[in-house]
């Protein structure tokens, strides 16, 4: 007994010590054999631990064990308030995720008039109910969140908030105070903003107005991550564009969900990742990806024609049609398929319009980040919700060889936790935040499909949250313990 003590040489004992695993550290270095001690919420030590005391144990020989997986771009904004709504991310292994993408945010909720669309992806009157952002970081942290939270700034919101007409450029006026709600965000711990020139009621800020808005970022660090204005013929402008506004600003700009949409554009990638790189090599850039051929986001007449197929997620007027392809519905109300998707909304859709080489081209690109970009509040979602992480591991990394687990745990840890700055997570090293996620290599793999969206995942055994187990076998455990991740 005394000579355990002795050979205690960190003269501490763990809460947790995880014990024989197969350890992927997040590093994208290879994998080693190791026991992982935990206390205060923290990683203690990692190493060959048996004669450390432990007030629990868990046997993890042949499992692999990484660090939280960190979903870069989410619009979980409200799904983390919602009671169990974030086991779509824990069951895949999912601790820490950034929320307010493609420029829509909860929060400040001061909407003048009706939601615009596709805040409406996230956003109902009742929701709008935090007038700053302050508020809204604080009643996630007295609510109680299950995973981390990183939360951006919807430029959608803050146009939403001043401006009467979202059809036209902001005024000046307009464009201070959008400026103030982000400084006052950004003061609050935000770590950054958004944009979704893409979609409508934002396409009419041009780049002055974005850069005029976003000023603040650059005392704060901060990022700016975008849905850009075009992905399909003319994406090298939107990527221009994109890098313009991050050297304008002089911030790290995310481009978010890198795709090539439409057939036309179908084999680019090899254009559109020689460009970024380019960009690399001159200011920071950073880009996320899903792991799919489907995209997904409100259904609108105009997006339907790029789409080989289109499936609807939700309709407000048809609930009827969720799940059906818009060329059944079609057919059943007999006109074509843009009176129908016209007929069908306020909608979300699932749009089946890029190519499988890209996909795969831009998944292995080494900077791409993964993010789902999963539609927690879709009544028929895409199965990226709850299928994104297990698919990299298990389909694209063990079956498909893309790249190696350690490649693939890299993209969706450590280089996400190095790229967004969220300094102590990430890695499984000695100080970082004990989130964890243990599986089995052999069987990991997403069971969601476009028919069964809501199928949980397989291989995902145990995941703590800053030292908490908050999921293990199947089930959801500790559902808050985590923590806001505020920018600093
Ligand atoms: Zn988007
Ligand atoms: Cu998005």
């Amino acid at each position: 007994m005394s000579q355990r003590t002795e050979g205690n040489e960190y003269g501490m004992q763990f809460d947790l010590c995880i014990a024989g695993a197969t350890v992927v550290d997040g590093s994208g270095g290879p994998s080693f054999i190791a026991d992982v001690g935990i206390a205060g919420g923290r990683i203690a030590a990692v190493g060959e631990l048996s004669g450390v005391p432990s007030r629990e144990r868990c046997d993890a020989a042949g499992r692999v064990l990484a660090p939280g997986f960190i979903d870069v771009h989410t619009h979980d904004d409200r799904a983390l308030l919602m009671p169990g709504a974030m086991a779509a991310k824990l069951s895949q292994g999912v601790t820490t995720v950034v929320t307010g993408n493609c420029g829509l945010s909860l929060a400040p909720g001061g909407i003048r008039g009706a939601i615009p669309p596709p805040l409406d992806l996230i956003a109902t009157p009742e929701w709008l109910r935090f007038p700053n952002f302050r508020d809204y970081l604080e009643a996630l942290q007295s609510t109680g969140i299950a995973v981390n939270a990183a939360c951006l700034v919807g430029h959608l919101t803050l146009r939403a908030n001043v401006m009467d007409d979202l059809e036209r450029a902001a005024t000046p006026a307009e464009c201070d105070a959008m400026r103030a709600l982000l400084a006052e965000a950004l003061e609050a711990g935000a770590l950054g903003m958004s944009t979704g020139t893409f979609y409508p009621p934002a396409r009419h800020a041009d780049i002055d107005e974005i850069v005029a808005v976003g000023e603040p970022l650059r005392a704060y660090g901060a990022l700016y991550a975008t849905h850009m204005r075009n992905e399909a013929e003319k994406i090298v402008d939107a990527l221009d564009e994109t890098f313009e506004i991050g050297r304008r600003l002089g911030v790290r700009v995310l481009i978010s969900h890198h795709k090539l949409a439409g057939i036309a554009n179908h084999g680019r990638s090899v254009e559109t990742l020689r460009r970024i790189a380019a960009a690399m090599n001159e200011q920071p850039v950073s880009l996320d990806c899903y792991p799919y051929n489907a995209s997904s986001t409100v259904l609108r007449p105009e997006f339907v024609a790029r789409a080989s197929s289109v499936l609807v997620s939700w309709s407000g007027p048809y609930p009827q049609h969720v799940g059906r392809t818009l060329a059944e519905i079609s057919r059943d109300m007999g006109c074509d398929e843009l009176e129908a998707a016209a007929r069908l909304m306020p909608a979300g859709a699932i749009y089946f319009m890029m190519d499988e080489s890209d996909v795969r081209r831009i998944l292995t690109f080494p900077k791409t980040m993964i993010g789902s970009d999963g539609m927690p509040h879709d009544e028929h979602p895409h199965p990226r919700l709850w299928g994104t992480f297990p698919r990299v591991l298990g389909h694209y990394a063990r079956d498909e060889r893309l790249f190696s687990l350690e490649t693939a745990v890299h993209k969706m840890s450590g280089l996400a936790a190095e790229e967004l700055a969220l300094p102590g997570r990430g890695r499984i090293e000695p100080g970082f935040a004990a989130d964890l996620v243990l599986f089995d290599p052999a069987d990991v793999s997403d069971r969601a499909t476009f028919a069964e969206p809501r199928a949980r995942s397989a291989g995902v055994e145990r995941v703590w949250v800053n030292g908490q187990l908050a999921f293990a076998d199947g089930e959801l455990r500790h559902t808050r313990a985590g923590q806001v991740v505020k920018r600093h």
